[in-house]
């Protein structure tokens, strides 16, 4: 009998689980209610107590914490690396390496890494592999052929698509996919089958979705690069963004999501002025979805590998399918009332 009892498995997860592994050509899909429970799967999957493991400086902010917060609880060290490590994180690897975890790019900060470099050094020493593929979806970055063992997704973004959903996914190759099923059997947290349906309803569209985001992106991302207001952009499709060869190397498209630091006269308040009177942009944390949103963020707080001390305030944006010359006019109007509100003051003069 294919399904017994609900834990186990129903029609509408499996089909979900089983359209996704062939999108990513995977040897199996564990689904969750929540891309942040799709990692935890994929790490409690590959993880034993006593057991280290090695996870990206520029990883997803709740993945850090639940690696230096719950799994160090049942016994797992997490040490942080450099994005831009490559082939030299063979220098930290340990007799109980067990797990490298990699983002590329890098929440809020973008840096790509050099996957295949990375995945040959854990190959070679039976260490798994598990990346956080949410940006690219495996529309643009094939985990799996660049030999990564665990693919995590958050269907909350691209995949739902249209910010109503909760959703993870967890794909794994053959020799990984008994691990990853059986976690996933053990802990029996499935999503419900209304979101089941929602993303594979998004599933149809995500394909023209994710192109269609990464044209407005470049778009904006190429325009906000020619503002004075604007130091530099986070994109990795931009051909002077340090990993864009990298990028041009291993995924074959972007996504609407990126940053920019700004120029350093601008401070707090008049990051605030610009973003409290943004008629198209909300403030907002999630992506993927049909509307533009923006976030102030800051890296430095909570790194530990690396330094993040960029020579303004950093901007991230989220590209939506509202109509272009509105989202332009938003930011248009958003970077006039950041210019104007740091403008030298007429300085008063005694006659
Ligand atoms: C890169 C990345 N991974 C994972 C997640 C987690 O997804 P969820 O919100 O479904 O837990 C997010 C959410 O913002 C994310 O940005």
């Amino acid at each position: 009998m294919e399904f017994s009892y609900g834990t186990a498995g129903t029609p509408t997860i499996r089909n979900l689980e089983d359209a996704w592994s062939k999108l990513s050509g995977a040897a199996g899909t564990v689904l969750s209610p929540s891309g942040l429970g799709a990692t935890a799967l994929a790490l409690f999957a590959t993880t034993k107590s006593g057991d280290d493991i090695l996870v990206t400086d520029s990883v997803y902010r709740p993945t850090r914490n639940f690696c230096s917060g719950m799994l160090s609880r049942y016994g797992v060290k997490t040490r942080y690396y450099s994005p831009g490590i490559g082939s030299r994180i063979e220098d930290l690897i340990k007799p109980e390496t067990s797990t490298i975890f990699l983002e590329s790019p890098g929440s809020q900060s973008f840096e790509i890494q050099d996957v295949p470099a990375i995945v040959k050094v854990a190959r070679d020493r039976g260490i798994k592999t598990i990346i956080d593929n949410t940006w690219a979806t495996p529309l643009f970055f094939r985990a799996h052929e660049h030999g990564v063992d665990i693919s995590v997704e958050a269907g909350t973004k691209y995949l739902g698509g249209h910010s109503d959903i909760l959703l993870g996914l967890a794909s794994a190759n053959e020799a990984t996919w008994p691990a990853l099923r059986a976690t996933y059997d053990a802990m029996a947290m499935l999503p419900g089958a209304d979101d089941c349906i929602l993303a594979l309803r998004g599933l149809r569209t995500m394909h023209l979705r994710v192109k269609e985001a990464e044209a407005r992106g470049l778009a904006v991302a190429r325009w906000l690069r020619s503002r004075p207001e604007v130091s530099r952009v986070l994109h990795p499709a931009l051909p002077d963004f340090p990993g864009h060869e990298i990028w041009k190397r291993d995924f074959s498209g972007s996504t609407g999501l990126f940053s920019v630091i700004l120029q350093p006269q601008y401070g707090a308040q008049d990051v605030a002025r610009m973003l409290d009177q943004m008629r198209i942009f909300g403030l907002g944390f999630s992506w993927g979805g049909f509307e533009s949103l923006v976030i102030p963020f800051n890296c430095k707080d909570y790194r530990t590998a690396t330094q993040w001390e960029p020579e303004g305030a950093g901007l991230r944006f989220q590209i939506g399918l509202e109509d272009m010359e509105d989202i332009m006019a938003d930011l248009a109007d958003g970077l006039g009332r950041l210019a104007r509100s740091s403008a030298p003051k007429d300085v008063a003069t005694c006659a």
